[in-house]
């Protein structure tokens, strides 16, 4: 698959079908996650990936009700995360500039883009929830505390074919001088 034609097809998905997905893949999707450039090579992303049933029905409980409903036959579950007060920040824990944890999080959505592409390729489904209780996410996955969690993003094979909703132009959004 080319990679606009990934970038094109790629949709949010909200309903899955009830199918397994192999351990092979989701290793490749994080494995094209590290692909992502990141500040100074720190990456600092971290990922647990949840599939086992009982882990899944728990991690679903730290969502929103609309976000459970969009991904109740999801099979697999993917917490993101970045460590904090690395990216951004020099070594005395200070914040380069005015951006300071943003960084971090800059440097883990490139790498989720990534992971949804390459998951479009390889037919997978997958939906970003910003919407979910962290606080909830670190306690049940005992993230440690110098983690930040970022989203949780459902991966499986998608029931549904959205549309794409529609995009701005790119005279709204960029200025050539
Ligand atoms: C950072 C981020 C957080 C999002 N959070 C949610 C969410 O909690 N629930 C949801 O249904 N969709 C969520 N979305 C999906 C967006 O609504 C979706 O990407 C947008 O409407 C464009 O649709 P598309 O992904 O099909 O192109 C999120 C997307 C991003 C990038």
């Amino acid at each position: 698959m080319q990679l606009q034609e990934a970038m094109e097809k790629r949709r949010s998905i909200r309903r899955f079908l009830n199918k397994e997905v192999s351990k092979e893949d989701l290793m490749t999707l994080i494995s094209s996650a590290l692909l992502a450039p990141s500040w100074k090579n720190l990456e600092t992303s971290r990922y647990v990936i949840v599939s086992e049933e009982t882990m899944l029905d728990k991690v679903k409980a730290c969502l929103p009700a609309f976000n459970q409903e969009n991904v109740k036959a999801a099979p697999v579950l993917i917490v993101t995360s970045f460590v904090k007060d690395t990216v951004g920040f020099d070594k005395q824990k200070k914040a380069i500039n005015e951006l300071g944890n943003g960084w971090g999080c800059y440097d883990c959505g490139l790498q989720h883009m990534n992971l949804v592409l390459k998951a479009q390729e390889l037919g997978l489904g997958t939906l970003v929830m910003g919407i979910r209780d962290a606080q909830k996410l670190s306690e049940l996955l005992a993230i440690p505390d110098d983690q930040q969690i970022v989203s949780v993003i459902a991966v499986g094979y998608p029931d549904i074919e959205p549309e794409m909703p529609c995009r701005k132009a790119v005279e709204d959004v960029a200025t050539f001088i």
